[in-house]
């Protein structure tokens, strides 16, 4: 079982590489449809003024395409080094980098950190990660509007591709594993944290689930 604590591993697997290709497809593609569901989850209402924190951004489109929305401010934290200075260079290329906070890291390591933020993603990350109740307990926690999760469709079949997905990674020698936790255990960490579920949707081969805040008037103190 590989440490999912160590950030060595998710910079060989999400390599400059892989990092370099992605930022090409963004370019010449856009995002994918995942984050854009995701971004339009998420900036619901209006996203002018609000901070993000993209936890585990890739190349950024997520946090990128809400401070093109009118977003204050974000902050990414991503494990792989390559993916962040895609990120970056993306974000300098859009005349944007000085709203984005950049960090290095795991975010269950470097959580106590990392300030809260209005609007929170996990856009395909809880599947790269083994302690998901760590990892969505603190993005919870760091949310004070609206958290957004990108996953695998929940059930076996799901489990199995992934198995044999892992098995793949196991031949190859990797010590990257892939993950498709139970949906139920991503609604507890949040719930556990004090948010309520917002909404779900399949958006192609990838499951999206909103929780939001609820906001306290003086009636329901
Ligand atoms: C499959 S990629 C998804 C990238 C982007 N969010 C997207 O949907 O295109 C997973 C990303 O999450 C990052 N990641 C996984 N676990 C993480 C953690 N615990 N803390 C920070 N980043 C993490 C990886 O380094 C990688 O950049």
């Amino acid at each position: 079982m590989p440490d999912p604590r160590c950030s060595c591993c998710y910079d060989d697997t999400f390599d400059r590489r892989l990092a370099e290709q992605e930022l090409r497809d963004y370019r010449r593609r856009g995002p994918g449809r995942a984050s854009r569901a995701l971004v339009d989850a998420l900036g619901r209402g209006d996203a002018k003024g609000r901070t993000v924190l993209d936890i585990g951004a890739g190349v950024g489109a997520v946090h990128q395409l809400l401070l093109e929305r009118g977003a204050a401010a974000a902050t990414d934290v991503d494990a792989s080094r390559p993916y962040l200075d895609a990120a970056r260079e993306e974000a300098e290329r859009r005349g944007i980098a000085d709203r984005v906070e950049f960090r290095h890291g795991d975010f269950v390591a470097l959580a106590p950190e990392i300030k809260a933020a209005d609007l929170v993603a996990l856009d395909r990350v809880v599947c790269c990660y083994g302690d998901v109740d760590a990892l969505v307990t603190l993005a919870a926690q760091r949310t004070r509007r609206r958290l957004g999760v990108t996953l695998p469709p929940d059930g076996r079949i799901a489990r199995a591709v992934v198995g044999l997905m892992n098995a793949w990674q196991w031949l190859t020698r990797s010590s990257f594993r892939i993950y498709a936790h139970p949906h139920a255990r991503v609604v507890a960490a949040a719930r556990g944290a004090g948010l309520e579920p917002a909404g779900t949707a399949a958006v192609g081969m990838w499951r999206l689930l909103v929780f939001e805040r609820p906001i306290l008037t003086a009636d329901s103190r």
